[in-house]
């Protein structure tokens, strides 16, 4: 979704906006390897955001502006952003079409919408694009990605970017953000699955040339911890720290914590198993899913990795955004820290790479 602006030729940096950190990364366009010019993050209160609105810009806006004027590292000298929605909020959907002219296929667009969205067409921003196809069966149909974002979402937005004297270039969802950074990065030829398990949800996305189907479940990483608080009897911070550094791989507490999480990581893997079985069921080839690229920031529990490779038999990648880009005199990323990231970097490499 592109907001319409004058200033095409500005630098322009990705800003992922999560349920409680938002994170940014600036890249400066390279043959070869973009180099970074500045990331970071900051934490903002988890009831800033409601329903995907955010309902409280001061205070985001507050949180924000230092860690921007000072990043991790290096510097945010761009004025312009390429923005993330959630996942959970937006409406995508690929939609087969018979071959038409631009102007009919808006409004086939517009009606398909009608049809699908369970939301007031004007409470919405409806956005495509077409998806590159064969030759062969460009001339048979044209498949379309359909975008609808609620306008009460991306106003909110437009409002916290206006407190942080910032402007929004574009808005997408995170995952096809991770989708750009994953793929560009590590290279997949497969059909992927991408799993962005971040801290309220785990969103989850399957690839094959395009994003064919996009699922959010709502167990994120912050549910793992308040499951260890009941289960263990400890505090947050506590078991935050346990989280971080045992995980549930092999530990004297691996028994325990996996008793307090198990519920909410079957769950997920129910969940993941559900999608992938209804994209099978409907692809035209029973495409097989080749890969699993694991993201997010719970990405690096300990022990995540082996588990969801027992559960799923699907092999694992926990995707790496980072390869590819030089960070040539920037602090060194402290490995756990990497995947977090990913979002930001697939935001900052649609304006670079276009
Ligand atoms: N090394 C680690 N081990 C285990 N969990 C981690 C680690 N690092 C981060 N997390 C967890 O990752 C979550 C944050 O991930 P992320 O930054 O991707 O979320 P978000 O983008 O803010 O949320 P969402 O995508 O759900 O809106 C938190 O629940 C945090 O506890
Ligand atoms: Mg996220």
């Amino acid at each position: 979704m592109r907001v319409p602006l004058i200033y095409r030729d500005q630098p322009v940096f990705g800003f992922d906006i999560g349920s409680r950190t938002a994170k940014f990364v600036q890249l400066h366009p390279h043959s070869g390897g973009h180099q970074v010019t500045g990331y970071g993050y900051a934490n903002f209160p988890v009831d800033a955001i409601a329903e995907g609105i955010i309902a409280d810009p001061e205070r985001i806006a507050q949180a924000l502006k230092p860690a921007l004027a000072h990043p991790f590292a290096g510097q945010i000298s761009a004025r312009r952003a390429a923005v993330s929605l959630p996942v959970a909020k937006v409406f995508t959907r690929i939609l087969r079409l018979p071959p038409m002219t631009a102007a009919d296929l808006e409004q086939a667009v517009h009606f398909e919408a009608e049809q699908y969205v369970p939301v007031p067409m004007n409470d919405l921003y409806i956005d495509y694009e077409t998806v590159k196809a064969s030759l062969k069966s460009a001339k048979q149909h044209t498949d379309v990605l359909m975008v609808a974002a609620p306008r009460a979402i991306v106003d909110s937005y437009i409002k916290l970017f206006d407190l942080l004297g910032l402007e929004v270039d574009s808005l997408e969802t995170s995952l096809a953000a991770i989708t750009r950074a994953m793929i560009s990065a590590n290279r997949s030829q497969r059909t992927s699955l991408v799993v962005d398990f971040g801290s309220k949800s785990a969103d989850l996305a399957i690839y094959d040339q395009v994003i064919r189907l996009t699922g959010t479940i709502p167990i994120g990483g912050d549910d793992l911890t308040e499951a260890m608080v009941k289960s263990l009897g400890i505090s947050p911070d506590q078991a935050q720290e346990i989280k971080y550094k045992f995980g549930i791989g092999d530990s004297g507490m691996q028994s325990k914590i996996m008793e307090a999480i198990e519920g909410r990581l079957t769950t997920v893997v129910a969940e993941v198993k559900k999608v992938v079985k209804y994209y099978q069921e409907r692809s035209e080839d029973k495409a097989e899913v080749g890969t699993l690229i694991l993201t997010g920031g719970s990405a690096s529990m300990p022990g995540l990795v082996d588990y969801l490779y027992k559960a799923l038999n699907i092999p694992i990648i926990v995707g790496n955004p980072w390869l590819n880009l030089a960070t040539k005199k920037l602090p060194k990323l402290d490995k756990l820290e990497a995947p977090m990231y990913t979002t930001a970097i697939g935001l900052a490499l649609r304006e670079v790479q276009a």
